[in-house]
């Protein structure tokens, strides 16, 4: 809808042009939003203003004429001037219609395959794996794996990369460490990796004996020695479990065959830091190969280094991401990359794909974006801590999310048996803390409350989750098989257009997500579908009207009110619930 109406609108430029009203050169962006207030039509475009000074016209006066030059057609029952010139468009109701019957025959709710489908690479999760996954990887992951199902829903081809980290010289640590131990102290011991390195870390800085084994052992790792590879790879095999398990009872995506481990470019970095001496973008600083960006200054205007080879001759996190870059683009074939990391590393980033551009590494039309988010933060407004003041481990996180949950289904009283409370209280518990995280704006940061996100009231995963099961109950009371249903919309209510407004959006909606990564758009607008069904449910009988026409458009409205929950849920990466 929003795609018709935009290019009726460049038509109408393009007639403005031709009769010389516009000048032939002036370019813009047409853009339309919705408007806060509904009264205000369905889009609002600030065109009129933006064109006037180069029309020299009047804003209001170029908007009479905008309207004047949109071609005829059956999408528009009213087109309004407000305020200094703002265009506001109201959709016909015909074209309402239409489109509603369209999403509610179609399988995919209406939501448009991608014209154009590319490879898009996106990195997301990699943790390092010294540790054991803590709360700061919990946005990377979910906001990471949600995008990652839309885009693939749109049709692209979606290769999924999680790079973890598995080779920095905390390794030196953990491995002269696990040398101490015999087989059983090292089997207990590696249960539980949090407490595992902080004992290496202990060692670490209390025995020089110990540091300096530690030292050895890194050097020992980068050249292959083939004991301490097993040592690592041990190691490594544990770490990567634990994360698999996190995935999984997240409901995330990756599997093993995602893992594309720093260590894995180990062997291109000397080709990486070659190529850009090649290229003559080193310089030698400090006995460190260095190239500096002009692009980035610091405080003083001097530019800032991009450090890729330690003066003792190791490599660094930039180095190996300058071979990830080439390795996604040549090998997976990449036309898009992504990167789900704290935003943090945002200069890191920028960094980077400056760097490949100008190396060569990267094509000019590969898209590099990085995505980043913001900080979860604790109820004091600092980044968040267990209660003993140290990080908190996720699987520990969803352990007590499950746990609260079940307490809050066991109080309601309901007819669940045992088996099915805990089901429930697993989805909800989950749900809850993926749903609080991809509700927020990911450029902020946001405090992570139990009580909130539990709620069964406001935007939250237990609220869309029991929306959804009250949806469905209507055909359960009405004793009718949504597939059952027959005849066409009628609308005249307020509130079931209302409804129907926003269902035709999905489209719309899902496309926008895709585009800026940003999947609080898809909970804001499910969170409006939740509420806009449940003011027509309450408003509008279905079960006893006596006009089974319009009962059957109601049992319509419902139907396609769960399937969109459900798929945009599931685009989420949270499941729905048939009943709690
Ligand atoms: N392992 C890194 C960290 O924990 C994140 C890696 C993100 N991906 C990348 N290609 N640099 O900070």
């Amino acid at each position: 809808m929003k795609e018709q109406l935009e290019s009726l609108l460049a038509t109408a430029v393009a007639t403005l042009q031709q009769q010389g009203t516009l000048p032939a050169d002036a370019s813009v962006r047409i853009q339309l939003d919705r408007p806060r207030d509904k009264s205000h039509g369905d889009f609002a475009t600030n065109l009129a203003m933006m064109l006037a000074k180069p029309a020299q016209m009047n804003p209001r006066a170029l908007a009479e004429a905008i309207i004047a030059a949109i071609p005829a057609n059956s999408i528009l029952a009213a087109s309004d001037i407000a305020g200094p010139g703002f265009i506001n468009f109201t959709i016909s109701q015909q074209q309402l219609l239409q489109q509603l019957e369209r999403a509610y025959a179609d399988e995919r709710l209406g939501v448009e395959r991608t014209a154009t489908p590319k490879t898009v690479v996106i990195d997301y999760s990699s943790p390092n794996l010294a540790k054991e996954m803590h709360v700061g990887h919990l946005r990377s992951a979910i906001i990471g794996d949600s995008v990652a199902r839309v885009v693939e829903f749109l049709g692209h081809r979606v290769i999924r990369q999680n790079h973890v980290g598995d080779w920095g010289t905390q390794f030196g640590m953990l491995l002269a460490y696990m040398e101490e131990l015999d087989t059983d102290a090292l089997n207990m011991e590696l249960s539980n990796l949090e407490t595992f390195y902080k004992a290496a870390k202990k060692r670490f800085d209390e025995s020089e004996e110990f540091a300096q084994r530690a030292r050895e052992l890194v050097v020992a790792l980068q050249s292959g020695e083939p004991k301490c590879r097993a040592l690592w790879q041990q190691f490594i095999d544990i770490s990567l479990s634990h994360c698999q398990e996190v995935y999984d009872r997240l409901g995330v995506q990756l599997t093993r065959a995602d893992v594309m481990a720093e260590s894995a470019y180990n062997d291109d970095l000397p080709n990486v830091v070659e190529d850009l001496r090649k290229q003559g973008l080193l310089v030698e600083d400090q006995g460190a190969q260095c190239v500096f960006l002009e692009e980035f200054k610091n405080k003083d205007g001097e530019a800032l280094p991009v450090i890729v080879q330690k003066s003792g001759g190791g490599y660094l996190y930039a180095t190996t991401d300058l071979a990830a870059i080439r390795y996604r683009q040549n090998v997976l074939k990449g036309d898009h990359l992504m990167y789900f990391v704290d935003q943090r590393q945002g200069l890191h980033f920028q960094q980077i794909f400056t760097l490949a551009r100008k190396a060569g590494f990267a094509r000019p039309d590969l898209q590099l974006d990085h995505f980043g988010f913001g900080t979860v933060m604790g109820k004091d407004g600092r980044p968040y801590k267990s209660r003993d003041g140290g990080v908190t481990k996720l699987a520990d996180l969803l352990d007590e999310a499950e746990k609260r949950a079940l307490a809050l289904v066991q109080e309601k009283n309901n007819t669940l048996t045992a088996e099915e409370q805990l089901n429930v209280a697993r989805v909800v518990g989950i749900s809850s803390v993926k749903y609080a995280d991809l509700s927020k704006n990911r450029m902020s940061d946001y405090i992570f409350d139990w009580d909130t996100m539990l709620s069964f009231e406001g935007n939250t995963a237990p609220y869309l989750l029991y929306a959804y099961t009250r949806v469905n109950s209507v055909f359960s009371r009405a004793q009718v098989d949504p597939s059952a249903i027959d005849g066409q919309f009628v609308l005249n209510d307020e509130r079931e257009l209302n409804l129907a407004n926003l269902l035709v959006r999905f489209n719309e909606v899902v496309h926008s997500v895709a585009d800026k990564a940003m999947p609080h758009f898809l909970c804001g607008y499910l969170y409006d579908v939740a509420g806009a069904f449940s003011s027509f449910y309450e408003a509008c009988s279905i079960l006893h009207h006596d006009d089974e026409a319009i009962r059957q458009s109601r049992l319509k409205l419902a139907a396609l009110t769960a399937k969109t929950l459900r798929q945009g849920l599931a685009l989420l990466g949270i499941p729905t619930l048939e009943k709690m």
